[in-house]
């Protein structure tokens, strides 16, 4: 980590970058999946209830497929757009709660496969708001001046945790990376991540969890025939608490700037589901077109779908210098937060 004697500068993103597998899985490829279980879905149900159409899933008897190649190819592009080169970066933050292994964390296996030598690189799980969490980080180390570049990745591989005898969950999730490169920035920029909200609440574990293959619970061949080392998931608990949250984070993160959300250019919800990214929009008057919206082509990617919608709206040119942008987000934990900033 290099020191600097200040403390106040602001953080920048300067790079974006995504990565995706390459096998693309339709709803039809999951419903004859599906039909050789004896487990009845329809693209139209999967459509009409989602919004997606199809995903990515991940080969990982690939090693350029593992969780942190994706985040390796999806860096890549994200440093070249900023014109930097692994040697500028002090500090690799990677949200992830699908590691590539428990140990070494995933930022490691980064760095290794990137050759970031001057960097200290660690993990960061906050499920599907780990992006926005290691963001926050980022911000915080830049800003006292103890990080001028960090690379931030949000990746994750959920195929390898879902449970495809449950047509409940099974439909949601792709794999995917995406990479952020946050700089440090004068104070007084105007291209600058203006503030971050967090907030976790572990009392709503339950809602999402995987049982098995942490340390209170070794995966034995008995719990492995149940299936408990993937997911568990009450979606339409999930889908009440998200909508309501998405909704206030937004609103804290607009008012506590003192922005109008008229003054918004994008708004950009983790991708979830689309109902309920339309339900957010719509209790917060925020017309559609200026929602960022991946869900069809990738499902749920968790941590990697703000990052990935993100650099698909930098590289065609939607969004723009000095634009105001909304990212906000809601995960397994439970877990939340938004930040606003000015691009
Ligand atoms: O990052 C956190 C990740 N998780 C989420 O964000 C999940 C948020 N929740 C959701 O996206 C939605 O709740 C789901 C997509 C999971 C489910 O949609 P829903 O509109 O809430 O459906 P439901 O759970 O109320 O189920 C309605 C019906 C049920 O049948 P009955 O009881 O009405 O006969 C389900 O059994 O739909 C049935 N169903 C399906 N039917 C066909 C559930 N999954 C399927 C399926 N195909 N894949």
């Amino acid at each position: 980590m290099r020191h600097v004697k200040s403390n106040s500068f602001a953080a920048r993103i300067t790079g974006t970058g995504s990565a995706f597998p390459k096998n693309r899985v339709t709803n039809d490829d999951i419903v004859k999946k599906l039909q050789a279980s004896g487990i009845e879905t329809s693209d139209r149900w999967i459509r009409e209830r989602t919004g997606i159409r199809e995903r990515r899933i991940a080969d990982i008897e690939n090693p350029a497929e593992h969780n942190s190649s994706l985040g390796l190819a999806a860096a890549k592009k994200a440093l070249d757009m900023a014109g930097k080169t692994e040697k500028d970066i002090d500090q690799i933050l990677y949200a992830t709660c699908t590691p590539d292994t428990l140990v070494p964390s995933t930022a490691c296996w980064l760095q290794h496969k990137i050759g970031a030598s001057q960097a200290w690189a660690m993990d960061i799980n906050a499920a599907c708001s780990g992006l926005i969490y290691a963001v926050a980080t980022a911000k915080q180390f830049i800003q006292t001046g103890q990080v001028k570049t960090s690379l931030v990745i949000g990746a994750d591989l959920l195929s390898p945790f879902t449970n495809w005898q449950d047509r409940g969950s099974c439909i949601l999730f792709g794999d995917a990376a995406g990479a952020l490169v946050i700089e440090r920035e004068a104070a007084d920029s105007k291209h600058q991540i203006l503030s971050c909200h967090m907030l976790s609440n572990g009392n709503l574990w339950e809602l999402f969890y995987i049982p098995a293959g942490g340390s209170s619970m070794e995966v034995t061949p008995g719990r492995y025939s149940k299936n408990l080392h993937k997911m568990r998931m009450y979606g339409k608990e999930i889908f009440k608490v998200a909508v309501r949250t998405l909704v206030d984070f937004a609103q804290q993160a607009l008012a506590e700037n003192k922005i109008d959300i008229r003054e918004l250019d994008w708004f950009v919800p983790h991708q979830a589901n689309l109902r309920i990214i339309e339900a957010v929009a719509d209790r917060l008057k925020f017309p559609m077109e200026k929602v960022l919206i991946n869900v069809d082509k990738y499902g749920n990617t968790s941590s990697a779908t703000i990052p990935s919608v993100l650099d698909e709206a930098v590289r065609d040119g939607r969004i723009k210098n000095g634009q105001t942008i909304l990212l906000d987000a809601f995960g397994a934990g439970l877990t939340y937060g938004a930040i606003l900033l000015r691009w």
